[in-house]
């Protein structure tokens, strides 16, 4: 191991973690064929291979489980060491790091601009991704704080509620029911519908509803994007069920609607989680604390508050939430 390098064993612990090499390049900011040939150099210095590739699918050789533990354990003592030291020399300064959900991106970017003014010496890693995704960065211990809808069963964790975060039914301006009050959930079973993919808590929170109420609806598409699914519903691909909070691009608010639809919105809040055992360095608590209190109101008077106006007026959101 005398020629491993850190820069090598961190190349290595994201395929690992990803089980693609593709997918670690696109992480790490690299070329395939570099993540290629870091761990080939690796597995040199290690003087055995690390995986092994059968058929189409990745494995982690028995040399390769083990120094993917050691990595996890090394990178975890590293990050530790840092805030620890940081935290000692009383210093607002070290890496944040964050993993939201799709629809917080229509928020937590914004509340980051005024905190990163205030204390420059935070340098900020945020990752967007959906529900399952975020589930396994926090089984990983890979980020400080995650914002989400749902809640994980699988881990002990601290809960913060943070904002509302409801779910509408959205469908081109121009149809028909747009003009309708109160239409039976039934009713969207008539309609082709898009999804959010699998792996989504939008999607699981839809399904969740249709299950309950016995509803079958025609899914004519899946798509990974809530942007996408706005474009595909104004280009009259059929109707869906997003966040309010992707209302906020103004541009496509002549182009789809809120439909008034029962049991709609649905509920939901986003909360700010962190692992039960888990400490929060100082600046991790230090955002924390920001998101809580000053974040929150910032949200809640610029940002919700305008969208709700521009909600209720121009597209036609019912008056019940
Ligand atoms: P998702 O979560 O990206 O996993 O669908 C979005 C939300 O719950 O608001």
């Amino acid at each position: 191991m005398r020629q491993a390098t850190l820069h090598q064993l961190k190349v290595f612990e994201a395929v690992a973690r990803h089980n693609s090499f593709t997918r670690a390049a696109e992480e790490l900011f690299l070329t395939q064929p570099t993540v290629s040939m870091q761990v080939k150099q690796l597995s040199k210095a290690v003087g055995l291979p690390l995986f092994e590739q059968v058929g189409k699918r990745l494995y982690l050789t028995t040399a390769g489980k083990e120094l993917f533990g050691t990595c996890k354990e090394l990178f975890d003592r590293l990050s530790e060491f840092e805030s620890k030291i940081a935290d000692l020399k009383g210093l607002k300064r070290g890496v944040l790091r964050l993993s939201v959900i799709t629809t917080a991106k229509y928020i937590i970017p914004r509340l980051l601009g005024l905190f990163s003014q205030r204390y420059p010496g935070i340098d900020i890693s945020l990752k967007v991704t959906n529900h399952e995704r975020i589930s396994e960065r926090m089984l990983n211990n890979q980020d400080d704080l995650y914002v989400m809808s749902q809640l994980p069963e699988d881990f002990d964790i601290n809960v913060h509620s943070f904002l509302e975060n409801p779910l509408v039914v959205l469908a081109p301006r121009s149809h028909p029911l747009v003009k309708e009050t109160n239409i039976p959930l039934q009713r969207l079973a008539d309609e082709l519908f898009i999804m959010r993919e699998p792996g989504s808590g939008t999607r699981q929170a839809v399904q969740k509803l249709f299950d309950e109420q016995n509803i079958k609806v025609k899914v004519k598409l899946d798509l990974g994007s809530n942007e996408a699914i706005k474009q595909a519903i104004a280009g009259g691909l059929g109707i869906s069920v997003l966040s309010r909070h992707t209302l906020t691009s103004e541009n496509m608010n002549n182009e789809i609607a809120v439909l008034d639809v029962e049991h709609f919105p649905i509920r939901r809040h986003w909360y700010v989680i962190y692992p039960a055992g888990k400490q929060l360095s100082i600046v991790a608590k230090t955002f924390f604390d920001y998101l809580m209190n000053e974040g929150k109101v910032i949200a809640e008077q610029n940002f919700i508050h305008n969208h709700n106006i521009n909600v209720t007026s121009d597209l036609n959101y019912p008056a019940k939430d």
